[in-house]
């Protein structure tokens, strides 16, 4: 502890916090679904342009002003900026932070019903229609859905209470390696189904007639959702980074590992969504329904599906106690709550929001705002609108009115690397210019 604050203990603590909020559904079931609707190989090219040349400076970005004042979202602007509007973006941050743990949960409690049908053997149904059919009654059945989501959003509480070293740290230093370890054994499974080229060929081969400014949005939108970006959730937990963290190892390890988590999602799905005959624009169920099918062709399928998705439960655990530290860390700290209090709140905003998403796919189906259901509005805003307008103005904010000095503090960390001080440079470059132009280019084009 270092100024009464709560701070992570070790450097791979600090990895596996950060890499465990940024690797989630974001990676494993959104990507998958975003790149199935907006043609695949195209939609990759463009997101990981904006993960490299958007997000690892805008990560830096929150990296500095969180480590630099040690403070939740809003009471850093207020350390950094006094009296000046950009704590706006706090406030951004706060309302985004609220609607994505929303439906974030409900998928988390999709995850939660599909390790209950592991241990059933999904009632001896594997024929792709018929997961399909199952998915459709399970989420029309209403209660059954939202009951999840209220018992996922309880799951949270109980590590949030405990406190940030004490829970979030041990979960994130076992959780992040076996994620990986599965995946890669997933992936290699996939490879050998009978249409693996024609799965790889639409993720990695790019068809550039597939791009419109909905694509390009949505790539964006998802670069900015898997970093955990522009509302504040990095600059909460680089608030725990002791001093001896390296600011840029830390933000191109995780944008690294990140992509890497999703790209392996993708070459999961795609050869079987085409060896199975499904349709890769299934949207938010796709990866529910393809899954099952093929865990049901391995030897021991009830442990690989129930291994899986308890690891993709735990990965979306880590991600919405992120989410929750933003408002929780706001209430205690600028609105003098105590940890318990705060909790309690966070949580039951996200419960009475979550249950209205969870029904979205049920009775409030027909319940549409701009043409969307309320699950498919709270993700549209968040993603494409709140955390792109947050990571504009965090570009601006660090580019253009912070110190340069404080920049170039936390990021050298004390080194007088030649090759480190260029990519300063090249960092506040992206701050300045890069990421501003290109987030502006991208709403404009949007709206041609
Ligand atoms: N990055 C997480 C994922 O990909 O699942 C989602 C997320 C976590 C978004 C934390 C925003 C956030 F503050």
């Amino acid at each position: 502890m270092e100024n009464g604050r709560a701070q992570f203990s070790t450097k791979l603590g600090v990895v596996a916090v950060t890499v465990g909020s940024a690797v989630g559904l974001g990676n494993i079931w959104r990507f998958p679904f975003e790149a199935g609707i907006h043609g695949g190989g195209a939609f990759l090219l463009l997101n990981l342009f904006f993960v490299f040349v958007i997000g690892v400076p805008v990560i830096c970005a929150e990296f500095i002003i969180g480590r630099h004042t040690g403070s939740n979202v809003r009471t850093a602007f207020r350390k950094v900026a006094p009296g000046k509007a950009w704590g706006v973006v706090g406030f951004i941050g706060l309302l985004a932070s609220i609607l994505i743990i929303s439906f974030y949960s409900v998928v988390a409690g999709w995850t939660m019903e599909y390790i209950y049908q592991s241990f059933t053997g999904f009632s001896g149904v594997h024929s792709v229609e018929g997961l399909h059919d199952r998915f459709d009654a399970f989420a029309a059945s209403n209660w059954r859905p939202a009951m999840w989501t209220v018992l996922f959003l309880l799951c949270n509480y109980v590590i949030l209470v405990r406190g940030v070293e004490k829970g979030i740290e041990k979960m994130s230093n076992i959780l992040m390696p076996l994620l990986f370890l599965i995946l890669i054994i997933f992936a290699v499974h996939s490879l050998t189904l009978p249409a693996a080229s024609e799965g790889l060929e639409f993720l990695f081969n790019p068809d550039f007639s597939k791009i419109t400014p909905r694509v390009v949005l949505g790539a964006m939108g998802q670069a900015f959702f898997s970093l955990s970006l522009g509302l504040g959730c990095l600059i909460t937990y680089s608030s725990y980074f002791t001093r001896k963290t390296g600011l840029m190892k830390t933000a191109f390890l995780t944008a690294g590992l990140d992509t890497l988590v999703a790209v392996l999602a993708g070459v999961i799905i795609f050869p079987a969504v085409f060896s199975f005959g499904q349709e890769p624009a299934a949207g938010p169920k796709l990866v529910f329904e393809v899954l099952p099918s093929v865990f049901a062709n391995l030897p021991g399928s009830m442990f690989w599906s129930a291994a899986f998705f308890v690891l993709l439960f735990l990965a979306s655990l880590t991600s919405t106690i992120s989410m929750s530290e933003i408002q929780i860390a706001y209430f205690m700290e600028e609105r003098n709550m105590r940890r318990s209090g705060a909790t309690n709140l966070s949580v039951l905003i996200a419960m009475v929001l979550g249950v209205g998403c969870a029904l979205s796919f049920g009775c409030l189906g027909n319940l549409k705002i701009g043409g969307m259901t309320l699950f498919n509005l709270f993700d549209y805003v968040s993603s494409n609108i709140l955390l792109p307008v947050g990571g504009f103005l965090l570009s601006l904010f660090v580019g253009w009115s912070l110190k340069r000095s404080i920049i170039v503090k936390e990021l050298l960390n004390g080194s007088d690397s030649r090759w480190q001080r260029r990519l300063v440079g090249g960092i506040v470059f992206c701050l300045r210019f890069i990421a501003p132009v290109c987030i502006l280019a991208v709403f404009v084009y949007g709206l041609l």
